[in-house]
């Protein structure tokens, strides 16, 4: 099995004026780590503002100005470094983008698909992939105003998979649909897997990324929490107190609440992020914590659940 993507010790922070004189860096992702093998779907999950956008726009080195990235990024054996990354952009490395917004609102959705193709090869091209993901061909002549939600999210898969991407990177991808639309597009990322893509499905939603993912990699507030498989969820072989946590908070496990909330981007303290909620924090979780190899995944926790602590 090839890697497709491997993240390590990834940081992205900004550079802030504060009232127009002091300089201030803001760490939004903290030593964030993660891999992506072919035919692989890992999701990464983390809640509203964990930095989930930013780690796609990092990897496809399409972060603003005034961010500044350091860590490794990996992409099939060499580094990617923004170079590459602009070359790869859009053909082997592409992004499913979290807003719809992101259609030319003044593009028919045949020619955005072919991006400035005519003939008829990628005519061809577009009818089938439209086709794939259940759209007809009139599609091709609507612009994105004519389209549903739901339509336009499956364009925009359609736009990446016209690319036969290596490395698809889905940010958020199914808003506001209902779980059977959801599932039919998570669907869809399977089968480009399945083709021997490596898919990093961003999303908040712990119970849908369950659903297709073999890899699950768990944010708090920047930082890789957890790599765990799939199959450790319900399994409860979790490591983390935070992935238990969020574990336990969906419906079909109680809706057991986590009381209090993730600090905010330059709010964290030092050592562990998830200590000040933590039943089972401990004075040297005020320490600097490494990501470590545990029962077959990756934990950032001196004191994990089912482990016997360092
Ligand atoms: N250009 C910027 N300058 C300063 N801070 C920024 C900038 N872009 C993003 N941030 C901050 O970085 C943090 C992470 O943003 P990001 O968009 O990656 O979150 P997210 O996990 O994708 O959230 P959501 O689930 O809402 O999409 C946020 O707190 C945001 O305010
Ligand atoms: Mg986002």
């Amino acid at each position: 099995m090839e890697t497709i993507l491997q993240v390590r010790d990834l940081s992205i922070s900004f550079t802030q004026y504060d009232r127009g004189t002091r300089r201030r860096e803001l760490p939004v992702i903290r030593r964030l780590s993660l891999t992506v093998e072919a035919g692989q779907v890992v999701a990464v999950v983390g809640s509203s503002g964990s930095g989930k956008s930013l780690l796609a726009h990092g990897i496809l080195g399409i972060l603003p100005y005034n961010s500044r990235m350091e860590g490794e990024i990996r992409y099939r054996g060499q580094p990617l470094t923004p170079r590459r990354a602009e070359k790869l952009r859009g053909r082997e490395i592409v992004l499913v983008p979290q807003g719809v917004t992101y259609l030319d609102p003044l593009m028919q959705v045949g020619p955005q698909l072919r991006m400035g193709r005519r003939d008829a090869r990628a005519r061809g091209e577009s009818r089938r992939v439209l086709e794939r993901y259940g759209l007809g061909p009139e599609t091709e002549r609507r612009y994105p105003f004519e389209l549903s939600g739901g339509m336009a999210r499956r364009v925009l898969i359609a736009a990446a998979a016209m690319q036969s991407p290596r490395l698809l990177i889905a940010d958020e991808p199914t808003p506001g649909l209902d779980a059977r639309a959801a599932g039919r597009i998570l669907g869809h990322f399977r089968e480009l897997a399945q083709e021997g893509a490596g898919v990093l499905l961003i999303t908040h939603d712990l119970a849908l990324a369950l659903t297709v993912a073999h890899q699950v990699a768990v944010f708090y507030a920047g930082e890789t929490v957890e790599v765990a498989s799939a199959a450790d969820f319900p399994a409860g072989r979790l490591r983390h107190p935070y992935t238990r946590a969020l574990w336990n908070a969906l419906p079909q496990n109680g809706f057991t609440p986590m009381p209090g909330a993730q600090p905010g981007p330059g709010e964290e303290g030092t050592g562990c992020p998830f200590a000040p909620r933590c039943p089972r924090r401990g004075p040297e979780c005020a320490e600097e914590i490494p990501l470590r190899p545990l029962a077959g995944g990756l934990v950032r926790c001196l004191r994990p659940e089912g482990g016997d602590g360092l």
